[in-house]
């Protein structure tokens, strides 16, 4: 191909988000000649939606946080389906992520003797984030572009070139993962701007696109998230894991209706919001579960006691993991005690002065203002859930990042197991530093045991790719347009946070008809600047994505986590032994199959009560701890 624009790097980070850039920077420190792609604007990422903090058991607020308890909370909150490495390695090595951090620059709010303060946020024991007011997110962007910055001076003064090792690629989509003998050997995409095709040669590739919310009509996701990371490693063989998990934040804004589903930060309810129907009767106290019965307040004087005194009171019933509180809204609003648009009553004027809140929650307090003449220093929210984030996501080794295909790795909210079918708020910043951080450390292995003998692209599959790219400007029959809106509406309707058989099946015949019509989707004009192509594109992602979405949802016969299925809506223990994974066949149709789920370790089961491990483990499993049988179960307590 004669315009081919082609690069070579050591490794290659798709997506600049939080996880993209803590393993770019690592990449590079480990000594490897590293590219950052970036589908949007350098440092506009969804990262700057976890608003409220980032969860590192640091011990600050209270000193009997520790990782044991971090690691309980994140197994709660995930109902025992997260692979246990992963929620032990997050919650062991979070908090020097942090601190980390601050060298790197990032300046969080204080406690008043200095530390770094932690607020409260659902299904954490302690206050456990560290925070800085409700922008936390944009903090930990900006610190860790501004690391790379740093890092990029320091190649400067060695070699004379900013970007000799270390390059970002700002507004660069890519299309394809390249393989040789069955390896990563490269990735090939286009210019958004010109639609000019790169071709980046690099035998290590490490996903960090983050998530598919674009696939739903109510999402707090920016048009980035279709889904891009998943899809690509799909065809480039790996699999995916539980993608039937999808989370619904509890509080997204819904009204005026240009901005439904943007975020409401938890840290309104973690400083002390309540959540209130048109009767004006504080709800929650209906919806605690019984797993969680015993640990959350029963009345509004014991909630109220808790604010005066968490250590000896239970806690108040909406700082109850993210699931329990988004079914519970959806409820109310379907029996009719809604609010006039849709959603409930959100309050944290009653319980902060103004000064407060416009001190903690400045965001919130401009957003509302701004956007929905709403004053929260005075006046409730209106609030609703909203599609936010995925559980599920690419199977990866706990300890390396790596997928089952030699150079692919992935980290942060596009790689699946560490929030089993519930992630807490909070754990996705952390993840996706600890994680981040050890895809690049895993990838620079990889590299050192390849050597120089570095899988070549072929340029068949290059010209293939390019084939692939360019087939929306062969035909115009449908709208790229027009499909998106039906998929996003199909999945919110028959997809969403209550799933029925019947309508799951429908949003199956639904897809078979959208991959149909997606054979033909075609858009007029040039690649310069082209939206509609670039959507065109990104919907073949959607597609695949959406179709694992649904075969999970429909297999998974119990109610777990993000997600609830109205015809089984109990949580069996025969299903918390079984991961749900999808992988393409040769003509790339999706398949499902059932896989069972990692051992959880003994010396990990012994951290919980035998009474609470009993709502969740398997008779098996249960006897396997009783007799304290060493197992073969991953990884080990010396990390
Ligand atoms: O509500 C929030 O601030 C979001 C946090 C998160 O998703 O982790």
């Amino acid at each position: 191909m004669t315009d081919l624009e082609r690069h070579e790097y050591d490794v290659i980070v798709i997506g600049a988000g939080g996880a993209g850039l803590r393993a770019a920077i690592e990449a590079r420190e480990q000594g490897l000649r590293t590219a950052v792609i970036c589908k949007s604007l350098f440092g506009k990422a969804h990262t700057v939606m976890a608003e409220g903090g980032i969860a590192a058991s640091m011990g600050n607020a209270n000193e009997k946080d520790s990782w044991q308890t971090h690691f309980r909370d994140t197994m709660r909150g995930g109902k025992f389906l997260n692979n246990p490495r992963m929620a032990e390695l997050h919650a062991k090595e979070a908090p020097m992520r942090v601190w980390e951090l601050e060298t790197y620059g990032a300046l969080f709010d204080r406690t008043p003797d200095g530390r770094i303060s932690q607020r409260n946020f659902g299904g954490h024991e302690y206050p456990r984030l560290a925070h800085v007011g409700d922008r936390t997110g944009l903090e930990l962007i900006r610190t860790l572009q501004q690391k790379i910055v740093s890092l990029q001076q320091e190649d400067h003064r060695e070699t004379g070139d900013y970007e000799s090792r270390l390059k970002v690629f700002a507004e660069l989509t890519i299309t394809d993962i390249l393989k040789a003998d069955g390896a990563v050997a490269g990735a090939f995409g286009y210019w958004r701007e010109s639609g000019r095709f790169v071709l980046f040669s690099a035998p290590a590739v490490i996903l960090a696109t983050g998530g598919i919310g674009k696939s739903f009509k109510v999402t707090s996701n920016s048009w980035e998230y279709t889904g891009d990371g998943h899809a690509l490693a799909l065809r480039a063989g790996a699999s995916l894991v539980n993608m039937e998990f999808i989370q619904f934040h509890p509080t997204g804004m819904v009204w005026p209706p240009s901005v439904k589903g943007i975020l409401v930060t938890e840290s309104v309810r973690g400083d002390g919001g309540v959540l209130r129907n048109s009767d004006g009767n504080r709800f929650m106290f209906d919806y605690v579960p019984d797993v969680f019965r015993g640990q959350y307040a029963d009345t509004e004087d014991e909630a109220d006691r808790w604010y005066e005194d968490p250590e000896n009171n239970k806690r108040p019933p909406e700082l109850l993991p993210r699931d329990e509180v988004a079914r519970a809204i959806n409820n109310e609003v379907k029996e009719g005690r809604g609010s006039p648009h849709g959603g409930v009553f959100l309050d944290v004027s009653t319980r902060l002065p103004a000064e407060e809140i416009r001190r903690r929650l400045p965001s919130m307090h401009h957003q509302f203002k701004e956007l929905a003449d709403v004053d929260i220093t005075a006046e409730p929210m209106e609030v609703g859930p909203t599609c936010h984030y995925v559980m599920g996501g690419v199977e990866v080794d706990a300890d390396t990042a790596a997928t089952s295909v030699p150079g692919l790795y992935a980290a942060g909210e596009v790689a699946g197991g560490m929030h089993g079918s519930n992630r807490l708020g909070g754990n996705s910043l952390s993840d996706l530093l600890v994680f981040g951080r050890r895809a690049g450390v895993g990838a620079a292995e990889y590299l050192a045991a390849l050597g120089d003998s570095r899988p070549a692209v072929s340029e068949v599959d290059v010209d293939r790719a390019a084939e692939t790219a360019l087939a929306p400007f062969r035909d115009a029959a449908e709208n790229p347009y027009t499909l998106h809106q039906e998929l996003q509406q199909k999945m919110n309707d028959l997809v969403g946070i209550i799933r029925r058989e019947g309508e799951v099946r429908e949003a199956l015949v639904m897809l078979d008809g959208l991959d149909e019509r997606a054979k033909s989707v075609g858009v007029e004009g040039h690649r310069q600047f082209n939206p509609g192509w670039h959507l065109a594109l990104d919907l073949r992602n959607m597609l695949a994505v959406c179709r694992c979405v649904a075969l999970a949802a429909l297999e998974r016969t119990e109610s777990r986590g993000g997600h609830t299925r109205e015809d089984f809506p109990a949580m069996d223990p025969q299903w918390r032994a079984v991961n749900l994974i999808c992988t393409l066949d040769d003509s790339d149709r999706v398949q499902l199959t059932r896989q069972p789920v990692p051992q959880i370790r003994q010396d990990l089961l012994e951290l919980f009560e035998r009474t609470e491990l009993s709502k969740y483990l398997t008779e098996p499993e249960l006897a396997r701890l009783d007799a304290g049988v060493a197992d073969s179960a991953q990884g080990s307590d010396q990390s």
